[in-house]
């Protein structure tokens, strides 16, 4: 048997409700998840991160020393990885880390992303070299840097017979599909983009409607307060009407648009003001509003085909049971179907980044992205 070519890729989404750690395993044709870890950020830390979403006071400072903070939690969780796989660093080829993003505006004329949590403080601390900021040659090649993962979706679900559509619902969704070899000669190819909210307006209305439940957790679990209002029609189509859906592919948002000033702008429409919706209206119009969003952009792309579902907001049973309704024509599955657990699907892929790295294979997917050309991402640190 050859040995093992143990990479550890480390996610931590727009959510920032934690970190997800992936141990996979490149030694086969397909890589192989080998075990998985999460630990959620405490409170302190979810907070110093969604307050660098957007504009405020004294960013540089508070964003600068978060970068090294983060590689300081990001190292204690890799330790303790390692301690519960009975690992040691040298069994770690590397780290793909993708990092925290706490901005992303690659449609600005000197476009950016921002990811942080301080690889080189972590290849130091862990003494396992990290590759990272993987976004950023993207960026420099015109492209969104964003999202990363279609590429990955290509290496461990390319061999179907049917269209297939990977949605990956974080605090931002995202949505890739791989074409059938038929859809192919019909001239389809790989798309993915970002489709819009996931969990993140309800995430924030939800805490922002502390008041009004009875729940100390930062997400409507399992949608039981949306399910306590109905969604508003009217109030749909105000969101619907916003551009972000009326833009083509490549495309791709974040928190910095996506979040509660956004969303108390729609409602400070007069037309909405007078409708006079409860708090849980506007949750379990959330919640429906991002089923369509979904599910209209599946849609448009393809009538038939398997819809692969991972990422957090597809543990929540309400939503899950409007993609359902939404998507009735549709297979829907799991990841887990394929082996991928649901949790673990992001982290896996950044651990293939770093892969790619190492191997110098090319990463990006020019036709998600936007980029000029195709190329490896990301930059390494050593210990
Ligand atoms: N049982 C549940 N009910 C409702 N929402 C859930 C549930 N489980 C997870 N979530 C949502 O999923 C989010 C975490 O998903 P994740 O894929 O980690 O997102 P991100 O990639 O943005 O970090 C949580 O913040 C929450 O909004
Ligand atoms: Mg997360």
């Amino acid at each position: 048997m050859n040995k093992a070519q143990l990479y550890i890729g480390l996610m931590s989404g727009t959510s920032a409700d934690g970190i997800d750690l992936a141990l996979v395993d490149f030694n086969e044709k397909t890589p192989k998840l080998v075990a998985s870890y999460y630990q959620a950020y405490n409170q302190n830390i979810h907070r110093k991160i969604t307050s660098l979403y957007t504009p405020a006071d004294n960013e540089i400072d508070r964003a600068f020393s978060l970068n090294n903070e983060l590689a300081h939690v990001f190292a204690q969780a890799i330790n303790t990885f390692l301690q519960q796989q009975k690992l040691h660093s040298d069994d770690i080829v590397a780290i793909g880390n993708h990092g925290q993003t706490i901005r992303h505006r690659p449609n600005q004329t000197h476009s950016f992303t921002l990811q942080i949590g301080c690889c080189q403080t972590l290849a130091c601390l862990t003494q396992i070299k990290v590759i990272g900021q993987f976004r950023q040659k993207d960026i420099a090649l015109g492209g969104q840097g964003a999202p990363l993962v279609p590429a990955f979706h290509q290496v461990i679900f390319n061999n179907e017979n049917h269209d297939v559509f990977i949605v990956n619902i974080g605090g931002i969704a995202n949505i890739s599909y791989l074409p059938s070899l038929n859809a192919i000669k019909q001239g389809k190819t790989l798309i993915g983009y970002d489709s819009g909210t996931g969990n993140a307006l309800m995430d924030d209305w939800f805490v922002f409607n502390k008041a009004n439940h009875n729940s100390n957790k930062h997400y409507d679990d399992n949608g039981h307060w949306a399910a306590t209002g109905t969604a508003n029609s009217v109030l749909l189509q105000q969101l619907l009407n916003d551009n972000y859906f009326k833009l083509p592919a490549p495309k791709s948002t974040g928190r910095e648009y996506f979040n509660l000033t956004w969303l108390h702008k729609k409602l400070a429409h007069p037309t909405i003001k007078a409708l006079n919706l409860s708090a849980a209206d506007i949750q379990a119009s959330l919640l429906q509003f991002t089923a369509i969003t979904i599910s209209n952009e599946i849609k448009s792309i393809s009538l038939q085909a398997k819809v692969y579902f991972c990422g957090g907001g597809i543990h929540n049973t309400r939503l899950k049971h409007k993609l359902n309704q939404l998507l009735t024509d549709y297979e829907i599955l799991m990841t887990d179907h394929k082996g991928v657990d649901a949790d673990s699907l992001e982290a896996m892929a950044f651990a293939w980044l770093a892969y790619a790295y190492n191997k110098k294979i090319f990463s990006n997917s020019p036709a998600v992205t936007g980029a000029s050309q195709k190329t490896t991402l990301g930059c390494a640190f050593y210990p």
